[in-house]
């Protein structure tokens, strides 16, 4: 009886389209699953204007961002918009002291001026195709144990088949724990440049004090354009590229949002995991998350007293700062917030009715089961990934050491001198970029804490033998004896320099490696963990995707109406919702929009986070704010919708109901961080910068009108 009622609830429910806004969607099959829901909402476009691949849709303005982060192409031209958090890294790397486009802000004044960004890249995704069948029709018979590999051949088989003949670029990606399988063909651009950005100031306004929070009020963008050869083809950059021709760009709506209105995003959202179970979950919370946040603390407080003290260094390090700060914060909410949203106790609640629906089905009835069992396994060995990935290799050194590591294989008893070589090579190119931002009395203090926290946190069974040989080290108490180690390490190791780093690289031999105290010390650690906790990690890793691939199928079969949609995965992604304020908490209300009123009320020269430059004051003095002002005379900065976004989404357009640009992703909200595990309706909220402000940026604070010109706007 109580399954039929839970089946007739959960038909009940879904009916209604229960879940409003939550979802991430395959543009493929928007029109089999959602558009009708869509075009209820506000859509007024066809389902071929979204996604389309024989004529130009929204899609072809859509540019998945150097691997990390969404952009949107809004001229006939190439320009793209993104955030500025996306850029920060091309940004600060061509700044210096004299000239400080970070803090300065920059607009290129023609096309001749727009700066290259050697590496970066940006991809236009040509099509997708669903080969779900075709994959689990190839995996028949194939082992657990063999499945791997035998994906790794058919996705090979199929990337080869898609590319044959194009210059286009192709991937595969796995959808559902492996439950579906989807094929992407992309178009790939190497000629990226610097258009332009604000100053870190405004396009980074309350800094990691705001970050993750509403309301806020940073001008989170930033601006290149994509290049192209004579024939519109992507091509590797040449100064005589001209400006990509795009097959759609985004025309801007200037008439603003208001509560209510549709809004959808458009990007690469790139990882969730909304199908986790409760143990995963509370590892997280318990342990793994707080551990993250400790070893991060010591690094963000040796680097910021660094840049504290002289302007250089602090460019030098604000990218890699900005970067480990950003995910710091994000671990602290999201353990803050799966607590008070109570969401193991959730999970644990709807895995109770999957083992009721289990029962007596032998592809089911096992899994929770050997969920538990695999944690339980999985669990007191947790944190040595932690540590190892953002301990031991978090502090600097050990991290260029470790790219030593092949050489180290290769190199004993000359096994293999061509790939001895080749690692030399790439270490060396490395080193260029690493040492330009390297800073080994702050790296040293990591060094001696992150060892310390280390000793301190992992079980003395679990610690390495190496531990004994830093424990040698002089002094009256540990956490003397770990700076004393870490003071040798510093002075000895030739990775401490880049002259003695280089010296190495041009005569390298096996044994001067074998005898440096850092690589000495990272091998110590790093085969400690190969040799005991990685076959664990992969034995726990193996128990559970086949578990994890049954649960998914299963809860399919439990909810037989319902739409479920994928985690994200980098690939392209639809989520469609609406402009909303909310109520964070008892009698608390947040608006849907912040104007540049809060810029000056949060304005503080004596804070960097939240100081702003003198001519953003001057023109709200004079309320100069040209036609991308309110009806009712202010400026807006960042309005919020209920649209289903994760990081990658970073940069991705909010698209109003006909297709026009309204604003620009940027972040989550506290209230939600728990929103990459399970999507809160009440509370999960995506921050945007509202394009007026954007346009009133490049316009009235960069004096760069060209810019906008050669957009489209909308009235
Ligand atoms: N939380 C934003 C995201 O991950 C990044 C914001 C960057 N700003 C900062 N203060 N670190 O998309």
């Amino acid at each position: 009886m109580k399954k039929i009622l839970y089946t007739l609830t959960a038909i009940l429910l879904l009916g209604s389209g229960a879940k409003a806004d939550e979802g991430m969607w395959i543009p493929l099959l928007l029109k089999k699953y959602n558009y009708e829901e869509m075009k209820a909402k506000g859509l007024k476009l066809t389902p071929e204007q979204l996604y389309d691949v024989n004529n130009s849709s929204l899609k072809d303005a859509i540019v998945w961002f150097n691997g990390g982060c969404t952009g949107e192409i809004i001229s006939s031209k190439g320009l793209v918009l993104t955030n500025h958090h996306c850029g920060y890294d091309a940004i600060a790397s061509n700044s210096t002291p004299e000239n400080n486009r970070l803090d300065n802000g920059f607009w290129a004044k023609n096309n001749g001026e727009e700066i290259p960004i050697p590496g970066m890249w940006v991809s236009i995704v040509q099509r997708i195709e669903d080969k779900t069948d075709f994959v689990l029709n190839q995996l028949q018979g194939v082992s657990e144990k063999d499945r791997p590999a035998k994906l790794q051949e058919i996705y090979k088989k199929l990337i080869d088949e898609a590319k044959k003949g194009t210059a286009y670029d192709a991937q595969m990606r796995e959808m559902f724990k492996g439950n579906a399988f989807y094929l992407f063909v992309f178009q790939k651009f190497n000629d990226i440049r610097l258009v332009g950005t604000p100053p870190q100031s405004v396009g980074k306004f309350g800094g990691d004090a705001d970050n993750w929070m509403w309301p806020r009020h940073t001008g989170d963008f930033s601006m290149f354009r994509i290049y192209a050869n004579k024939s519109n083809e992507a091509a590797n950059y040449a100064p005589d590229n001209v400006p990509f021709t795009p097959k759609h760009s985004l025309p801007v709506n200037t008439k603003g949002v208001k509560e209510g209105d549709y809004a959808m995003i458009y990007g690469f959202p790139g990882r969730t995991n909304r199908y986790e179970f409760s143990q995963g979950i509370d590892l997280a919370v318990e342990k793994v998350n707080p551990t993250i946040v400790n070893l991060r603390d010591i690094r963000l407080k040796a680097w910021k007293e660094v840049m504290d003290k002289n302007e250089g260094d602090r460019l030098k390090l604000s990218a890699d700062y900005a970067q480990i700060a950003n995910y710091w914060k994000y671990f602290i909410g999201q353990t803050e917030q799966l607590k008070r949203l109570k969401v193991v106790d959730f999970k644990k609640e709807s895995e109770a009715k999957f083992a009721d629906f289990a029962k007596g089905k032998p592809q089911y009835e096992n899994v929770l089961a050997n969920v538990e069992k695999a944690y339980v396994a999985y669990r007191p060995i947790a944190l040595q990934r932690t540590y190892l990935g953002e301990g031991i290799l978090g502090i600097s050194m050990n991290s260029m050491a470790s790219s030593l590591m092949p050489f180290a294989t290769n190199a004993k008893d000359n096994k293999d001198t061509a790939a001895a070589n080749r690692a030399i090579k790439m270490a060396m190119a490395n080193g260029e970029e690493f040492y330009a931002s390297f800073f080994p009395s702050a790296d040293e203090k990591i060094m001696a804490q992150i060892l310390e926290m280390y000793y301190n946190n992992i079980p003395a069974d679990q610690h390495p033998e190496y531990m004994k040989v830093i424990l040698k080290s002089k002094g009256a108490n540990n956490t003397e004896k770990f700076r004393a180690y870490a003071k040798m390490v510093y002075a000895k190791s030739f990775f401490a320099s880049k002259e003695k780093f280089d010296a190495f690289c041009n005569a390298p031999t096996y044994k001067k490696l074998m005898a440096d105290p850092c690589f000495a010390m990272v091998e110590g650690f790093y085969n400690h963990y190969l040799s005991n906790y990685k076959p664990q990690v992969d034995a726990f890793n193996a128990a559970i995707g086949p578990e994890a691939r049954a649960y998914i199928k299963g809860l399919m079969e439990l909810n037989p109406t319902k739409i479920f949609y994928p985690d994200a995965n980098s690939s392209l992604r639809l989520t469609y919702g609406s402009v909303q304020a909310y109520e964070p908490k008892d009698a608390v209300k947040f608006d849907y929009m912040t104007t540049m009123d809060g810029i000056m009320e949060k304005y503080n020269p004596k804070d960097f986070e939240f100081n702003a430059p003198q001519k953003l004051l001057d023109l709200y003095k004079a309320k100069d704010f040209g036609i991308y002002k309110r009806a009712d005379g202010k400026m807006p900065v960042a309005f919020i919708t209920n649209n289903d976004i994760t990081g990658g989404n970073s940069g991705s357009p909010v698209i109003d109901g006909e297709g026009r640009l309204i604003g620009l992703a940027f972040d989550g909200n506290w209230e939600a961080m728990s929103g990459d595990i399970v999507f809160d309706e009440k509370y999960k909220r995506t921050i945007n910068v509202d394009i007026r402000y954007v346009l009133f940026l490049i316009d009235k604070l960069g004096g760069a009108p060209h810019i906008v010109s050669e957009m489209s706007l909308v009235q």
